[in-house]
């Protein structure tokens, strides 16, 4: 966990209302698919959190979709210009999941954490497929470079704009899939629909944070089983084996 001035190497446009932003790093050895980084954006006291959604040596990448000031600020960010980061935060996806065939599914913003997972799973030899959810076709993104990894790619429009018409579950369903093994990150309610279908693997959670470093007890989920057991989402998430936390 350092903190970093980071120099934009590019910030762009990738879909409605979601950029892209490549970022330097001397810590690209620390961060695992999962975590995520803690931005500071002057004038605004709260950092804001934000996914790791590849790595590269000296370099890292975060998709994220503008929803409020912190979020536009940062897409009016030039290449050139730095950061303050800091991170890597929290515990990802194990290193190396023990199954051998992996259905990752991704919910709007949920999306880029996956992306990295999906890279580490394929270079694992993992039988891997991809089922994306979207509200409609403008806001699709990386299904490309999902698709460059050479896995089957699954894209669901609630609106059916493009692919299957519905939620991933839907399209799960309509496809076949039969893989029992998931790694999910996207809205609370897709995340409620996997963990009734599914019993096996990893969902990453969202949460206001504060301190973004378990320290301010902020961003607090309940253990699922014992009772008065809660779990801090920035440490010892935001992600945990399906079942585990009240969602
Ligand atoms: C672990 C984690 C990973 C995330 N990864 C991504 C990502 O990869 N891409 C992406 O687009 N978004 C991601 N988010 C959501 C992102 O943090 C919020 O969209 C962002 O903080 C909104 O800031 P804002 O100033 O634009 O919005 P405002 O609504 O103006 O923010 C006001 C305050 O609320 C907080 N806040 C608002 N929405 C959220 C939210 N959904 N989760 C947590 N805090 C929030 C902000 O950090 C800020 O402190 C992630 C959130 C968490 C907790
Ligand atoms: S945000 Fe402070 S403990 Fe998680």
């Amino acid at each position: 966990m350092n903190c970093e001035t980071c120099i934009i190497l590019q910030n762009e446009k990738i879909a409605q209302d979601t950029y892209r932003m490549i970022l330097s790093t001397s810590h690209s050895v620390d961060m695992h698919p999962g975590q995520f980084v803690n931005i500071k954006l002057e004038g605004y006291m709260l950092r804001r959190p934000i996914s790791i959604s590849k790595i590269e040596d000296g370099r890292f990448t975060i998709v994220y979709k503008t929803v409020g000031d912190g979020t536009k600020h940062l897409s009016d960010k030039k290449e050139g210009e730095t950061l303050d980061v800091f991170g890597p935060l929290g515990h990802g996806y194990p290193d190396e999941i023990v199954y051998d065939r992996i259905l990752i599914i991704g919910g709007g913003v949920g999306v880029p954490p996956l992306y990295e997972l999906a890279r580490r799973c394929v270079k694992q030899n993992k039988h891997v497929e991809v089922v994306l959810g979207f509200n409609t076709k403008d806001a699709i993104f990386y299904e490309q470079e999902f698709k460059d990894l050479h896995i089957a790619v699954t894209i669901a429009t609630m609106d059916g704009s493009y692919g299957i018409k519905g939620t991933v579950m839907d399209a799960i369903e309509e496809k076949h899939i039969d893989i029992e093994t998931v790694c999910a990150c996207g809205p609370i309610p897709m995340l409620k629909a996997i963990e009734q279908r599914y019993h096996q693997g990893f969902m990453s959670f969202e949460s206001r944070m504060a301190c973004g470093m378990g320290a301010c007890m902020a961003c607090v989920a309940k253990d699922k089983e014992e009772a008065d057991l809660y779990h801090r989402i920035c440490k010892e998430g935001p992600v945990f084996p399906i079942g585990k936390v009240v969602l």
